[in-house]
């Protein structure tokens, strides 16, 4: 085993639904935690977030409550990047929104920030791991450190190469990832990795069956779910996720793949996005939450 040593710190850069499921998973498992957005809200949501998932685990006897107060202690906001950077981290984990050039913009402000030594992960769903390494002065450093949502709970975590991503680099973010006691696996950077890739058609169809009047979302996701085997529905499923985040993946797979016809994004879908119906985060996408309303139709 090659895991990041536990004096390391890890830094997580983006707070929304990945980045506060990672934090947690590395608090857990004995890592010291920089949490990190370009905006306050979502740091201030993550803590209390966290907070409460660990809460609930005491509270079912998963983990003790010493345990719990002291994972939440390794866990601390970080306002400004130097400040994140002053405190030496071993591996950043970025899962800001997934746009090339957004992730390409902060990978060239923390190489200039962090220690030679600090990898640089990405948790990007789908866009090359190449790509998003290239315009770095080492990009032997950056991989991909894909995990599923939710985090806590998911135990899969693609750790995808680039073409110019060091071998050793991918052993230890693999060895981190088992460490914090997740299921990893080696995978190079080919659009959507495995997992999203095999995914697009389970969302696409849905999505015609949807536009030709086959069924309603509900009927297709009860289908799905109770007859197909599958624990979620696509489009409970695309609650979940995003839809902002699952639109853009599919976008980025469909433009890797020289518009191949098989990936064409869903208008549907855009104009869920349009509207800001993103699914659970804003209590609306194809169903309607809260007041609980859970799975209603929207
Ligand atoms: P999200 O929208 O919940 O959170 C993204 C966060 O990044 C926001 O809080 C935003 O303020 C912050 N952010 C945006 N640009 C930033 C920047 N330049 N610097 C610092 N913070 C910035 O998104 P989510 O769902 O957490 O996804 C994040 C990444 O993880 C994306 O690349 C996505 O494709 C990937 N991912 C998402 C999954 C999902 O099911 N939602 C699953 C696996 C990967």
């Amino acid at each position: 085993m090659t895991a990041l040593s536990r004096e390391r710190v890890v830094a997580v850069i983006g707070s929304g639904a990945m980045g506060a499921g990672i934090a947690q998973v590395a608090a857990v498992a004995g890592y010291t935690v920089k949490l990190y957005d370009s905006r306050p809200e979502p740091v201030a949501k993550a803590m209390s977030d966290i907070a409460l998932a660990l809460n609930k685990l005491v509270a079912r006897q998963r983990m003790s409550p010493v345990d719990a107060a002291a994972s939440l202690a390794r866990l601390q906001p970080s306002l400004t990047l130097d400040e994140l950077a002053a405190t030496k981290p071993g591996l950043v984990v970025e899962a800001i929104v997934e746009n090339l050039d957004a992730k390409r913009a902060l990978f060239a402000q923390l190489e200039n920030l962090v220690d030679d030594d600090c990898i640089l992960a990405t948790n990007t769903s789908s866009i090359s791991v190449t790509a998003i390494g290239a315009q770095l002065r080492v990009p032997g450093r950056l991989v991909g450190m894909h995990f599923f949502n939710p985090v806590p709970l998911m135990a899969l975590v693609e750790v995808v190469e680039g073409l110019a991503t060091d071998s050793a680099v991918a052993q230890t973010v693999y060895d981190t990832a088992a460490a914090w006691g997740k299921s990893p696996v080696h995978a190079r950077s080919t659009p959507g990795f495995i997992v999203n890739r095999v995914a697009r058609p389970y969302y696409a169809e849905g999505w015609r069956l949807l536009a030709e009047g086959a069924a309603d979302a509900a009927t297709i996701d009860a289908v799905l779910r109770e007859a197909g085997g599958f624990r979620m529905g696509p489009f409970e499923l695309m609650d979940l996720i995003g839809h902002d985040v699952n639109f853009a993946v599919t976008q980025s797979v469909f433009e890797a793949y020289f518009n191949d016809p098989r990936f064409t994004p869903s208008v549907l879908q855009q104009e869920l996005v349009n509207a800001g119906f993103l699914g659970r985060k804003t209590s609306r996408g194809c169903y309607r939450y809260g007041d609980g309303a859970v799975n209603a139709p929207a």
